[in-house]
């Protein structure tokens, strides 16, 4: 069915960020391929300078939509391996009329590897990123001593991760890890702009009354190249027990858009 201009849609009872305006002034955020070199040019790709935002793992990119409906002076990227929830965000943001966002598909490691040039993110956000339960598929997990590597240098001088997760497993790991790289500090409760769930997988995880970790940091300045891959090369790679009975989240999460 045709989205009504002016309708609010609801996501599990809560509202998603925005409005859908008239059909004359939806945009096209799908940046639809990524290019097999870097770095990525983000003034043409968004057409001016500002500030720019990544969401890896994004999802449906509520968490993105809201921060670019909020932030207009900034520009925003959510990058997802998944094509189908890239068509729903992609969708939402271009019925918002957005301009300041774009949407594309592929791998967060490769991305930041291959396509970021150092030092030009303000910020980037990881939310819930997946535990995956089998021990097959533990190289699988994203949050790894050579990712936060990546991440780091992607954020120019002062630039901030945002990252959460339900699974207390991860958490622990990433509590653990991330402070070599960031100022870190945990945040007791919702984020303030988003009492109700930043993300879809919040929402879902606090119906099924799940605990829900968040924490932001600002990157090290002390921190140079040569002291990075060290940091990858000694720091442990994420060996956890991720708790399989978390897995039926995962299967809510999938199910239901
Ligand atoms: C648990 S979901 C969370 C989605 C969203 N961030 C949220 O909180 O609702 C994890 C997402 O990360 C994506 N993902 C997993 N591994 C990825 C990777 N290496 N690079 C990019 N996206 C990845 C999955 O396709 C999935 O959409």
């Amino acid at each position: 069915m045709q989205p009504q201009a002016d309708e609010i849609e609801y996501e599990f009872g809560v509202p998603f960020p925005g409005r859908i305006v008239e059909p004359s002034r939806w945009t096209n955020t799908a940046l639809k391929r990524l290019p097999v070199r870097g770095p990525l040019r983000w003034e043409e790709i968004f057409g001016r300078q500002a500030p720019v935002v990544l969401d890896l793992g994004c999802g449906n990119g509520r968490a993105l939509i809201q921060s670019a409906l909020a932030r207009p002076d900034y520009d925003h990227l959510g990058l997802d391996i998944l094509p189908v929830v890239i068509r729903y965000a992609t969708r939402r943001a271009n019925q918002r009329g957005l301009t300041n966002i774009r949407f594309a598909v592929g791998e967060a490691r490769d991305f930041l590897a291959r396509l970021v040039e150092p030092h030009s993110v303000a910020e980037i956000h990881v939310y819930h990123p997946q535990p995956y339960y089998d021990i097959a598929e533990v190289h699988r997990r994203l949050i790894t001593p050579e990712f936060l590597g990546l991440v780091h240098r992607a954020l120019v001088p002062g630039g901030k991760l945002f990252i959460q997760s339900d699974n207390p497993g991860y958490w622990a790991y990433i509590r653990e890890i991330v402070p070599y790289y960031f100022d870190f500090h945990e945040l007791d409760g919702p984020w303030p702009d988003a009492p109700q769930g930043k993300t879809r997988r919040e929402i879902i995880a606090r119906q099924q009354g799940l605990p829900v970790f968040r924490g932001w940091g600002t990157a090290r300045a002390d921190l140079d190249p040569v002291q990075v891959r060290r940091l990858a090369e000694q720091l442990p790679p994420p060996i956890f027990d991720a708790d399989r009975r978390l897995r039926l989240v995962d299967r809510l999460e999938r199910e239901t858009e």
